[in-house]
């Protein structure tokens, strides 16, 4: 089938030691494999995809790979001397030069050997011993380091501000560059005033032209310093929130996959998307705001001696007139931070009803439904703008009331110093008081900075709990890459199932009882609500706080890898979501390894051959956002493609076939029985005569099971089915019967 797995079965064959039909790349990735199980990390190789840039897997890539996936792990290039001195390590994956690889299990420095393994061999093959010459041959020093399992706290460690602030703080070498270059800053910030107060005392004073020269060049110098050196910050910043940015967006959206289809069915998408994003103000605040403000606490922390040195006096006075600022900043922030957090959530809900609106497009006009999407709109505007002025309103009057004192700190004091220099007492020159007057800016606007820093925080630390409640929402990753990958057969138990939806009491299932062994095609009928469609779902580990026991090949299934488990089943639902893209992307769904002959074989047998083959461009038809090009039928039969073609041992369609017309669904029920051979299959269906030919047709009645058993047997005795049965045959008799009237009349 696909290039891995035939690999795969090779590797099987040769299990007795020839190696030579298995491509390097395939032994490169067991060695890593088997690297990680030594960990107890169980990879799949299917999950690992490549760079498709590269022919074989770089050890970065490889790392990723494992990374990606729970592992601690690290490409490096060593020589044999730092190779046959790793004693004690794990096992190491060695890059050889033709693209394969080594497993190394060993070293004896005082034999001069490393002990190698073959990757495809089993454990017990014992370890060759390899020497320097033998090895320098086919390695060249790249290795991939498998250190250890991934603190699980530490990926799933909840998003708050100290999670961004450690995120932060790693880059250490960025942070560095840029503190040197801000404190760098500082200092030269001191230049200027001081300059100028030379030049008023020295050089206006007594008319020393030498002096003048001098300090021009003084100035010089220093002016290009400093647009030198705030380049530089400005380049480092940006460097800096963009890592921050790639780290958090990778993170993010990992996160976000990890958590349980159950959120996403609670939640209105839009809210969570409003949520989501608005983590990057928290990032921008720590990157922007934050660390300007912290820096410039280094400014001041520099120029306050000086101010104190030139005049006490006035120095106290700029400080305590900021510190007022700070103050007034201070007592604002609580009623200002509860009226921005009103404004944000009202901002999120219209939000929504936008994402709702353009999401649900179509229903919104077939139904005419605008008049009343702009009413909703409307009202949500006009909270929006009204909780937009109130917080406008409410952040003018620290603004009003701060502006005196800051005034002062910029005209007050002159006038002042002035009057301290007319009357002599403190000693202060015409210069050192136009030199405090452009130093006392710089003390203030820090000063002011902070406590508009502390207002900020309330804006973060809503946004902060929004993003919170999306990310921390407890994940999946611990289900999705741990536990059990058995080889799945198929043969389905219940015991004893039972199960509530979250958030409802009623009981969607309840004493859930029933067995199929391997290879059965189980129907599903019922009334709507009796739990047909909560029975698939439990089978697929979407919700997993059922009570019970729910058992695959007689394995709790709670023991197998999600991943796994997902990747086992093929899943048909009734509205099936479409990628944009071509048909054949659609049909392989970027599950790598498919080569196009698999996708004409998945389609022939959903019946999707023929009108594909139809279609302009084939298996290359573009399929639009929303599949707007193709019908209803042609969607339902490449969803079903797309779920044969990774050749599962069990499938589900719930109400696969319910939107086709009867000659489709009469074409993709001929398809069913032929990709039923050798799988387990449950079809959840209304039309009782799509499932006559199943093995098993379990009867949910309420969330109980009513019966179970082929169709002759429970219209015998079970009463529900007989009841369903006779409707819809009774249906299908009269309307025919109609029809029949209504062409004889
Ligand atoms: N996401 C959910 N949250 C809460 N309750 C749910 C959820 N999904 C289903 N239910 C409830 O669980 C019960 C069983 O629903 P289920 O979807 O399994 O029915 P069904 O047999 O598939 O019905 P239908 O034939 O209409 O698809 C219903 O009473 C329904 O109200
Ligand atoms: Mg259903």
């Amino acid at each position: 089938m696909d290039r891995l797995d035939q690999s795969e079965n090779a590797t099987g064959a040769s299990a007795g030691g020839t190696t030579g039909r298995v491509s390097p790349v395939l032994i490169r990735l067991r060695a890593v494999v088997a690297a990680a199980r030594h960990h107890g990390l169980e990879l799949d190789i299917r999950d690992f995809a490549g760079d498709s840039e590269e022919k074989t897997p770089s050890p970065a890539t490889l790392a990723r790979w494992v990374n990606d996936f729970g592992g601690v792990a690290k490409g490096m290039n060593v020589n044999w001397r730092h190779l046959v001195r790793m004693t004690n390590s794990p096992p190491i994956v060695l890059m050889l030069s033709d693209g394969s690889a080594a497993l190394m299990v060993g070293a004896a420095p005082e034999r001069g050997v490393v002990w190698l393994r073959d990757p495809l061999g089993g454990e017990a093959d014992p370890p060759l011993p390899v020497d320097e010459l033998r090895l320098s041959q086919v390695w060249k020093g790249d290795i991939l380091l498998i250190k250890r399992l991934r603190n699980q706290s530490e990926s799933d460690a909840p998003m708050n501000a100290m999670w961004l602030a450690k995120m932060v703080l790693r880059e250490k070498k960025s942070l560095r560059d840029i503190l040197f270059a801000s404190m760098t800053l500082s200092i030269l910030q001191i230049f200027p005033p001081l300059l100028v107060m030379q030049v008023v005392d020295k050089v206006v004073n007594q008319h020393s032209m030498a002096t003048l020269v001098s300090i021009t060049a003084i100035v010089v110098v220093f002016s290009f310093y400093e647009i030198l050196l705030s380049y530089g910050r400005r380049e480092l910043t940006l460097v800096l929130t963009t890592r921050i940015d790639t780290r958090l967006s990778l993170h993010l959206f990992n996160r976000l996959l990890a958590l349980p289809l159950e959120f996403f069915e609670r939640e209105q998408a839009g809210k969570i998307l409003g949520r989501v994003v608005a983590i990057y103000k928290v990032r921008d605040f720590m990157t922007g705001k934050l660390m300007t403000t912290f820096l410039d606490m280094f400014t001041l922390v520099v120029i306050l001696p000086f101010l104190f040195y030139m005049s006490s006096t006035l120095a106290w006075m700029t400080v305590a007139a900021a510190g007022l600022i700070g103050l007034i900043v201070v007592i604002f922030i609580g009623p200002v931070g509860r009226i921005y957090q009103k404004q944000m959530r009202a901002d999120m809900d219209r939000s929504s009803i936008l994402y709702e609106t353009v999401a649900g497009i179509r229903t919104v006009k077939t139904l005419a439904l605008e008049p009343a999407r702009k009413q909703e709109w409307d009202v949500r505007t006009a909270e929006v703008v009204r909780w937009k002025l109130a917080a406008g309103r409410i952040t003018n009057w620290p603004v009003t009331l701060s502006q005196p004192l800051d005034m002062f700190i910029s005209r007050g004091i002159i006038l002042v110093g002035a009057y301290l220099a007319l009357t002599g007492s403190g000693s202060l020159t015409a210069g050192a008081l136009m030199a405090f007057m452009m130093l006392g800016g710089r003390v203030a606007s820090p000063l002011t900075g902070l406590a508009k820093l502390l207002d900020d925080l309330n804006e973060v630390r809503t946004s902060l709990g929004e993003a919170g409640a999306v990310l921390n929402q407890p994940t999946e990753t611990k289900a999705l890459t741990m536990g059990m990958r058995p080889q799945i057969k198929g043969a389905l138990s219940f015991i004893d199932v039972n199960f509530s939806y979250p958030g409802s009491n009623a009981r969607a299932l309840q004493d859930v009882n029933f067995e199929v062994p391997a290879g059965t095609m189980l129907g599903l009928v019922g009334r709507s609500g009796s739990g047909k469609s909560t029975i698939t779902r439990l089978l697929q580990g979407v919700s997993r706080s059922y009570s019970g026991y729910l058992k695959l090949d007689g394995v709790d299934l709670r023991e197998i890898n999600l991943t796994h488990l997902r990747r086992s089943f093929g899943v048909v639902l009734q509205d099936n979501f479409l990628f944009r893209g071509t048909i054949k992307d659609n049909i392989t769904a970027g599950r790598p390894g498919f080569t196009i002959d698999d996708v004409v074989r998945a389609a022939r047998m959903a019946g999707a051959e023929e009108f594909i083959e139809r279609m302009p461009a084939g298996y290359d038809t573009f399929i639009e956002e929303g599949s707007t090009n193709i019908s209803g039928g042609q969607r339902q039969r490449l969803a079903i493609a797309r779920a044969v073609i990774s050749d599962p041992k069990l499938m589900i369609l719930d109400e696969a076939t319910s939107a086709l017309d009867p000659e489709s669904e009469a074409l993709v029920n001929a398809n069913l029985e032929r990709i039923g051979k050798g799988r387990t299959m449950v079809i959840v269906s209304h039309r009782l005569s799509s499932l006559v030919n199943c093995d098993q047709i379990l009867v949910m009645e309420r969330g109980q099971v009513a019966d179970i058993g082929p169709h002759e047997v429970l219209l015998e005795r079970c009463a529900i089915y007989r009841t369903l049965w006779m409707q819809q045959n009774r249906h299908t008799a009269s309307r025919s019967a109609g029809r029949s009237l209504a062409e004889g009349g």
